[in-house]
């Protein structure tokens, strides 16, 4: 029988729980292929449709979060066969369809469209063994999953250029110094730290997370005068919320908000 190419949890014991993805090909050091990517694009839009779930949390192992796309099954394309395929472009970006958080938890290596892939997550909490990088210039290729983009936002022009250019990896202290981890922990924390930040979210307003999130996002995607317009709609939007009230209500009487998610 083969192994299933993803495992799925649900962590929790609220209204809403936290919905775990573990990268499940340890032979391979997670290397990501299609048909992974396909699994993992239809277990992300799921939860993301499941009013019981308030939060994903994508992880490996302790040795690879994934150590990249899969290069054994690469060696064999050609130019035709990945332009009319649309390779990457048809079933490895659906995680960005998902409106609900997703929290990245990387131990061990995360390369090439590894760390593409964290870095479509919401945020990276990293282990204390956690590497980076964007090795593919070793491959004879680039990064194909968004990394010459999502890097520099992430780390600025001088080390994406470090990185992509000459391969190497970058370990955790550096990663989250230079902005592409949110926070390191422990190794046997790991999967804690990331379970507690998905308790934490799915306390909140689901509504009010996705335009958060969306609004963050859009910092990265245009001026910063057309963000700030974007920001200030979604905000005043949320006025229109019963979290809102209930929120701001809990508050003021000093005491925990019950959030109906509307
Ligand atoms: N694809 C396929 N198989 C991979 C793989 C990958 N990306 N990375 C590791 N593996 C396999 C190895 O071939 C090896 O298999 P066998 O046991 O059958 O030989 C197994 O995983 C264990 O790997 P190593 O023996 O190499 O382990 P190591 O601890 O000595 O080295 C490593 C670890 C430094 C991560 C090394 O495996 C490595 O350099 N891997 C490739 C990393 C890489 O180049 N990633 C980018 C891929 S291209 C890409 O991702 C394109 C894109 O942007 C979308």
């Amino acid at each position: 029988m083969t192994e299933p190419l993803i495992l799925t949890e649900i962590h929790g014991d609220g209204a809403r729980r936290t919905a775990l993805i573990r990268i499940n090909r340890p032979k391979q050091l997670n290397a990501l292929n299609d048909a992974l990517m396909v699994e993992m694009g239809q277990a992300l839009i799921a939860f993301d449709r499941d009013d019981g779930i308030g939060c994903i949390v994508i992880t490996g192992n302790d040795k690879a979060f994934a150590a990249g796309a899969d290069i054994a099954a690469m060696a064999e394309y050609d130019y035709m066969h990945v332009h009319q395929t649309e390779y990457i472009t048809r079933n490895w970006e659906t995680i960005l369809q998902v409106r609900k958080p997703v929290i990245a938890a990387v131990a061990g290596f995360a390369l090439g469209g590894g760390c593409e892939l964290a870095m479509m997550c919401d945020f990276i909490i990293a282990a204390d063994n956690a590497r980076f990088g964007q090795p593919e210039i070793k491959l004879g290729v680039i990064p194909g999953a968004g990394g010459t983009q999502r890097l520099p936002r992430a780390v600025g022009k001088a080390k994406t250029m470090d990185l992509v250019l000459t391969g190497r990896m970058m370990d955790v202290q550096e990663a989250e110094r230079s902005g592409l981890v949110s926070r390191i922990v422990p190794l046997d924390k790991l999967l804690e730290e990331a379970l507690a930040a998905g308790a934490a979210i799915c306390g909140f307003s689901g509504p009010s997370l996705a335009l958060a999130k969306s609004c963050v996002n859009k910092a990265f995607e245009g001026s910063l005068h057309e963000g700030i317009d974007h920001e200030r709609r979604i905000f005043h939007s949320l006025f229109a919320t019963e979290d809102q009230k209930e929120g701001m209500a809990a508050f003021l009487a000093k005491r925990a908000p019950a959030f109906r998610q509307r």
